[in-house]
């Protein structure tokens, strides 16, 4: 990191200390309080770290205000138009966009690595049928460490790089037998002739009994909707991946973790649950009603969908995603969606309301995928695994950078404690 260029002055209880600022590439100067309790025997309070920098990172970089995306720089508009979710893995692993030569050797080391070991296959048999494929998925991601041993050693460069691989290539593989298995379908290999988009398509809606074909316009919507939601800075589950590995644990260990944070219905879990809402508005002359609701402090009901930490401003992967709810849409011949038409009214009245103006409330990337992926034929439960599935590039290359960090060490925060102060045990006869 480079010398730091300025410092802030904190001063209380008649003390002064001096703290050393970091200038970014861009974005916010950062005050560096590390040495802070050491020099002033006191803590920063800072719970959800809506101001706290948790690491430095070259990866993403989010505009709140302005509504910016950028993988490495690159906007997430340009690459939803011109690139593809691998090469967005690439540029998100290595940090440059690949040569033609460095594409096709990428693509072909992911597509070696898309099957499952054949005893994974009876792992998932002790699921129930009506698991959830996220619990699924928690548990088969994370068991990948009792199969791939020769990937476990986070020291070995060679080992890490495997890993990611290993993880980006398997992914859709887990989630596609996540949703067969929840349907009672037989498992479907992954071929090597598809790309990664028509494979995962073809591994979740191919069965044996007769031919599937592909459509190269839904693998396209498919291959969009993985690089829209392929990383986002340090969000929560990134940030559960990098504190997992800060203590050394195997990549596949932290990835279960972060797919675990991710199912929450406040991060990765809003999409499933934004569709569910939108099913239970059903038409648009009940949507005054749920805005009531969310306005109201005494109600937890929440737009699911709506709002972000950072984002200020439009979320950028939402625009997208909007536009490509009307092409998919359009392609199967849906024209009088009810969804989309509460969906598209709901923003509109919202956008317009007090409420979500002044707390600068809008649409997130989860607001309009679910309609997409419902239309493309996968229940709501398959909603959350599309998205870990579309992270672990994010998971991997920050679990990567973390490692790689001089600055890094094992997390480990502190705490404004409220609780007892000391006191002696009283016996029970006594109490
Ligand atoms: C993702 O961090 C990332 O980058 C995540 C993500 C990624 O790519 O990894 O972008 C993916 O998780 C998107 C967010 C998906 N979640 C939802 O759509 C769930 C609904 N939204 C919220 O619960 C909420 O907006 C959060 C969790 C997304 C953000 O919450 P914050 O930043 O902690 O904000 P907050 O809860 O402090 O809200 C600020 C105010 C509050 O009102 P006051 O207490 O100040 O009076 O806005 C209100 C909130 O009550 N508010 C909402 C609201 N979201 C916030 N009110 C109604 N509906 C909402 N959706």
């Amino acid at each position: 990191m480079p010398e730091p260029t300025k410092t802030a002055t904190l001063t209380f209880d008649n003390k002064s200390i001096e703290l050393p600022m970091h200038s970014p590439s861009v974005g916010p100067d950062a005050v560096d309080i590390r040495k802070l309790y050491a020099s002033g025997d006191i803590f920063t309070y800072d719970p959800g770290f809506t101001s706290t920098a948790s690491c430095r990172s070259t990866i993403t970089y989010i505009d709140g205000d302005k509504g910016e995306l950028l993988y490495r720089g690159y906007p997430i508009e340009q690459l939803a138009d011109k690139s593809s979710y691998l090469e967005c893995c690439f540029l998100l692993l290595y940090g440059e966009l690949p040569t033609a030569d460095q594409m096709k050797e990428f693509t072909t080391r992911v597509t070696r690595h898309t099957m499952l070991h054949e005893q994974v296959h009876y792992f998932f048999r002790g699921f129930r049928r009506d698991a959830h494929p996220m619990a699924t998925m928690v548990g088969v991601v994370g068991a990948m460490s009792a199969f791939y041993h020769d990937s476990l050693d986070i020291n070995d460069p060679w080992q890490r790089e495997v890993a990611a691989i290993r993880m980006i290539a398997k992914m859709p593989t887990i989630a596609a037998m996540a949703y067969k298995y929840s349907i009672g379908q037989p498992f479907v290999y992954p071929r090597n002739d598809l790309n990664y988009a028509e494979n995962f398509l073809h591994m979740c809606f191919s069965v044996p009994a007769e031919p599937y074909r592909v459509d190269p316009v839904l693998a396209k919507a498919m291959d969009r909707i993985f690089t829209l939601h392929a990383d986002h800075e340090q969000n929560a589950s990134t940030s559960t991946v990098r504190l997992a590995g800060s203590s050394g644990a195997n990549p596949f260990a932290c990835i279960a973790a972060g797919i675990a944070c991710l199912w929450g219905p406040a991060h990765g879990g809003a999409n499933q649950a934004c569709l569910e809402m939108l099913r239970e508005i059903g038409t648009v002359d009940r949507i005054p009603e749920f805005i009531a609701r969310a306005k109201d402090k005494d109600d937890p009901f929440r737009l699911m969908g709506f709002g972000h930490r950072v984002y200020k401003n439009f979320d950028p992967r939402a625009k997208v995603m909007k536009e490509s709810a009307d092409e998919v849409l359009d392609l199967l011949g849906i024209h009088d969606n009810e969804t989309l038409k509460v969906a598209k009214e709901l923003e509109k009245i919202a956008l317009e309301d007090a409420y979500f103006v002044e707390k600068k409330l809008y649409p997130n990337v989860d607001f309009y995928s679910g309609i997409i992926l419902e239309a493309m034929g996968f229940p709501t439960s398959m909603f959350t695994p599309i998205f870990a599935l579309s992270r672990t590039v994010g998971w991997v290359s920050q679990w990567k950078e973390m490692i790689a960090d001089t600055d890094q060490k094992i997390g480990r925060p502190r705490q404004l404690y409220v609780g007892a102060p000391k006191r002696d045990y009283v016996d029970i006869t006594k109490r």
